[in-house]
């Protein structure tokens, strides 16, 4: 029983460094129907965002409600305004 147990945790840690969950969001999410150069050419403000992935889901992205705020921070922080070169 333990030793069984034992293997679970072994196993688990062998899962590579965890991920940034919003980062396989996009990464799964947004490459479904375009590149996401497509997506990452972009620099747009929280609101902007917004209503970018409103209209995706509109297309067809299937996100709740909670991936997409986990979403939209990832997409600010990344590809905000003030990234803007
Ligand atoms: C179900 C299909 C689908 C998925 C999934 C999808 N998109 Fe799109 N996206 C489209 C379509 C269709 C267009 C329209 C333009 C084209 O490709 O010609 C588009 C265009 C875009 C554009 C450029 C047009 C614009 O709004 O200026 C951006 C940015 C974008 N998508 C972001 C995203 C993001 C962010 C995600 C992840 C949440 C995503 N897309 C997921 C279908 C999708």
């Amino acid at each position: 029983m333990k030793a069984g147990l034992l293997c679970a945790v072994l196993a688990m840690a062998q899962v590579p460094a965890p991920k940034d969950p919003a980062k396989e969001l996009f990464e799964g999410v947004c490459s479904g129907c375009h590149t996401l150069e497509r997506v990452k050419i972009q620099h747009r403000s929280k609101q902007e965002w917004r209503e970018s992935t409103a209209a995706m889901i509109d297309q067809g992205a299937v996100l709740t409600p909670e991936e997409t705020n986990m979403l939209l921070d990832y997409l600010v922080k990344n590809f905000g305004p003030e990234n803007e070169q």
